[in-house]
C-alpha cells in the first residue's frame, strides 16, 4: 500500500511513541482518517435526503498492530481511559464503561463480522480535530479502525465498505441513530472536493471547490453538546412519525426528504406541531442544498452562504437544535462583509459552527466574533481555519 506524508507529523510520531510506550517495540504502521464539515443539508442524511460534506486536513491518526492471540487494546493521546479486553467479550452493544473506546471496538466487531478475521489487535489514537464537537471526530474513528484493520489484514476493501462498517459500528454498537454522512465523508474523502450524496440511494459525485473561492473558519464555543445523543435520537424518533402520518394522510414516499411543501401544507392538519417542524426542516432544507450545490457548482459563494445562514435558521427554528452560544457565534459572523454564511455543524445542540470566509480574512472575523462571545458569555471560543483534505490513508514519518 502506498504511504503518504502525515498533514500534522509531529502528531503521527506522538501517536508512535505513546504506542511503543504501551505496547512495547516492534513495526507500527499508522493510518490517517479525515474530519468533515458539512457546507449544508443538516439532518438530511437519516432522513434519504442530500447532504454536501468534505473531508477536511485534520482528523484522526492511529497506530495498530495485529497481535498473535485474541486481545484487543486501545489508548488515546486524547482521552485518559485505557481499555483492554478479550476479542470473545466484545458483545453486541458497547459497554458504557468503555467511553470513546467503543467506536473503535465497535469497528473490530463489524470488521469480523464482514471480512470473518478476528485477529486481537493493540491500537493508539490521536486526534487534531475539536473532538466531540460536530466535526465528526467518533466517524474518523470509526473510519481509521476500518481502514487500519482492512490494511494489516491486506484485505483492500472498497472506500464504502469501510465507510459502511464504521456507520453499523455506530447505528448498532454504540446506538446512535445517525445517518451515513460522516462515515461517507471520511472513507470517500478527495482533497480538493465536497461530496454531493444522495443518502437514499446512497449515490455521490464528488465536486470541486475552488480553493480561492473561500475559507472554512471553523467557530468552536466550547458548549459541551449535552445529551446530544439521546436528543438526536428523539429527532430521529420525531422524523419517523412524521413520515408515518404523511404516508398515512397524504401520499406514500419512502422517506422524508421526498415529500414537498405542498404535501407537508396537506398533511398539516394530521400532524403534531413537533412533527409538523421537523418535517418542515427537513422539506425546506432539501431546497436549501439545491441551492447550496447550484451556487457552489457556479462559482457563486454569495448563494452557497445564503443557504447556510437559512439552514442555520431553520435548524433553530424548527429542528430545535441550536442553542444561544450557536445563534451568538454564528450571528457575529454573519454581521461581517467577508462572511458569505454561518450555520452550526453536525448534530448541533453546543460544539462548533462553521463560517464560509473571503479568502484571506478570517483573522479579522474571528477577532471580531471572539470579542463579541467573550463579552456575551465569558468563555474563550477556539477558532481553526479548515481546508478540503483526503481521504483515509497510510501515513508515514517524513
Ligand atoms: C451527526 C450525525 C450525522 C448527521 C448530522 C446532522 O453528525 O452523525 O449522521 O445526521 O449529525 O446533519
Amino acid at each position: 500500500m502506498k504511504t503518504t506524508a502525515a498533514a500534522n507529523p509531529s502528531l503521527r510520531d506522538r501517536v508512535v511513541r505513546r504506542f511503543v510506550d504501551e505496547f512495547g517495540d516492534g513495526p507500527v504502521r499508522v493510518f490517517f482518517a479525515p474530519g468533515r464539515v458539512n457546507l449544508v443539508g443538516a439532518h438530511l442524511d437519516y432522513n434519504g435526503g442530500d447532504v454536501l460534506p468534505l473531508a477536511v486536513d485534520r482528523g484522526i491518526y492511529v497506530g495498530a498492530r495485529l497481535r498473535p492471540d485474541r486481545r484487543i487494546r486501545l489508548r488515546s493521546l486524547n482521552d485518559p481511559l485505557a481499555v483492554e479486553t478479550a476479542a470473545e467479550a466484545v458483545g453486541e452493544r458497547a459497554d458504557p464503561e468503555h467511553g470513546w473506546a467503543a467506536y473503535a471496538l465497535g469497528v473490530w466487531r463489524e470488521f469480523a463480522v464482514t471480512a470473518g478475521r478476528r485477529a486481537g489487535v493493540d491500537l493508539c489514537y490521536g486526534g487534531d480535530l475539536p473532538m466531540a464537537s460536530g466535526l465528526a471526530s467518533s466517524a474518523a474513528i470509526g473510519v481509521a479502525t476500518a481502514f487500519a484493520l482492512d490494511a494489516l489484514h491486506g484485505i483492500g476493501l472498497e472506500p464504502v465498505e469501510i465507510a459502511e462498517i464504521a456507520h453499523r459500528a455506530e447505528t448498532g454498537y454504540v446506538g446512535l441513530q445517525c445517518g451515513i454522512m460522516d462515515q461517507y465523508a471520511s472513507a470517500l474523502g478527495r482533497s480538493g472536493h465536497v461530496v454531493l450524496l444522495h443518502c437514499f440511494t446512497k449515490e455521490w459525485e464528488h465536486v470541486p471547490v475552488d480553493p480561492d473561492a473561500f475559507e472554512i473558519l471553523v467557530m468552536d464555543t466550547r458548549r459541551p453538546r449535552r445529551l446530544a445523543a439521546s436528543r438526536f435520537n428523539e429527532r430521529v424518533r420525531e422524523c419517523a412519525r412524521a413520515h408515518r402520518l404523511l404516508r398515512e394522510h397524504v401520499r406514500d414516499l419512502p422517506c422524508l426528504a421526498a415529500y414537498s411543501e405542498e404535501d407537508l401544507e396537506a398533511g398539516a392538519p394530521f400532524l403534531d406541531a413537533v412533527a409538523f417542524r421537523r418535517a418542515r426542516h427537513v422539506v425546506t432544507e432539501m431546497r436549501r442544498i439545491a441551492r447550496g450545490v447550484a451556487g457552489l457548482r457556479a462559482g457563486n459563494i454569495a448563494a452557497l452562504g445564503r443557504a447556510l445562514d437559512e439552514s442555520h435558521r431553520s435548524a433553530r427554528e424548527d429542528y430545535e437544535v441550536s442553542c444561544e452560544e450557536l445563534d451568538e457565534i454564528t450571528g457575529a459572523a454573519r454581521r461581517l462583509d467577508p462572511v458569505f454564511g454561518a450555520r452550526l455543524t453536525g448534530a448541533g445542540f453546543g460544539g462548533c459552527a462553521i463560517a464560509l470566509v473571503q479568502p484571506g480574512r478570517s483573522p479579522a472575523v474571528e477577532a471580531y466574533v471572539h470579542s463579541r462571545f467573550v463579552e456575551r458569555f465569558g468563555v474563550e471560543p477556539g477558532f481553526e481555519v479548515l481546508h478540503p483534505g483526503g481521504g483515509p490513508r497510510e501515513v508515514d514519518s517524513s
